[in-house]
């Protein structure tokens, strides 16, 4: 048995971040009120996390790629047939995969309609006087009813099924804070790259992140004012 570095710090922390600021997200638009204020702000911290995302599953460490675990039809039947070749055991498997595929992609539209809603009374996110009024009100009405069902949706399936792996003997958990797995054939597989240099170049894509958020949020801003 030896231990593979899997999931690079970036990638670890992008994922802590995330969970707390997602469960923050709902718990302040619950709130409401004063507490949209935080919503909006954790809302633009999200977006920049999926671009930072976005960026890491290109260039990041091995099993961090979209490449690495591009869940094809041909992966996931096999996979569903109970082969488990060396790599669908280290990074994301097929089904995992589709998954984490389907929560960025739900969450990425929660964040681009959140930026266009407007609840009509005292809040509105920064491109709502970019948009006509039809567009606005039906981000408004996705992001507070289908947007919201399907991300509370994801999330409870998701930490359903790592209980489901761990009942199996999968400990899932372990590896998402510490960054390694401990595998028999750890020779045969490759490595993420989790170096000084990696980190320092994953903190420099995260700020292009946000500020890129930024622009967006002050071209949608000076349109408000206008
Ligand atoms: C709002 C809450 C959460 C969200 C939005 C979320 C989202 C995600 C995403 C996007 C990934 C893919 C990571 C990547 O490759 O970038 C992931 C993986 C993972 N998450 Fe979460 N997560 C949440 C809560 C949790 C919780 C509470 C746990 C622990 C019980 C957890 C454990 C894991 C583990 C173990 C993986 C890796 C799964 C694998 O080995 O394939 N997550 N999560
Ligand atoms: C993943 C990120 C996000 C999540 C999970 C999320 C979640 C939610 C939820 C659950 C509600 C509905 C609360 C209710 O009435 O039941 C809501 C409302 C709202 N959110 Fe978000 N949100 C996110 C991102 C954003 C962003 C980026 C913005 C804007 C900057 C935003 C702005 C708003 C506004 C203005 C409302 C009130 C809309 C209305 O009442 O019509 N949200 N959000």
């Amino acid at each position: 048995m030896q231990s593979v570095r899997v999931w690079d710090l970036p990638t670890r922390l992008f994922h802590w971040l995330l969970a707390l600021a997602v469960v923050a997200l709902v718990v302040s638009a619950k709130v409401g009120g004063d507490a949209m204020n935080l919503h909006m702000r954790l809302g633009y911290g999200v977006f920049a996390l999926l671009l930072f995302r976005l960026a890491w599953g290109v260039v990041g460490g091995r099993w961090s790629r979209f490449a690495s675990f591009a869940p094809t039809p041909a992966r996931l039947r096999a996979y569903l047939k109970g082969h488990t070749p060396i790599d669908t055991q280290v990074g994301h498997n097929p089904l995992g995969a589709l998954s984490v595929l389907a929560m960025l992609a739900v969450l990425s539209m929660q964040v681009g309609t959140g930026l266009l809603a407007d609840d009509e009374i005292a809040y509105a996110g920064p491109l709502a006087a970019r948009a006509s009024e039809a567009v606005v009100k039906l981000a408004s009405r996705y992001h507070t009813g289908p947007g919201q069902a399907l991300i509370l949706a994801l999330v409870a399936l998701h930490v359903l099924a790592i209980i489901a792996y761990a009942w199996r003997g999968h400990a899932l958990v372990r590896p998402m804070i510490s960054g390694d797995k401990t595998m028999a054939q750890a020779a045969a597989v490759a490595v993420s790259r989790d170096t000084a240099g990696t980190r320092l170049f994953a903190l420099v894509l995260l700020a292009l992140s946000a500020a890129v958020v930024y622009a967006v949020v002050r071209w949608g801003d000076a349109a408000a004012l206008a």
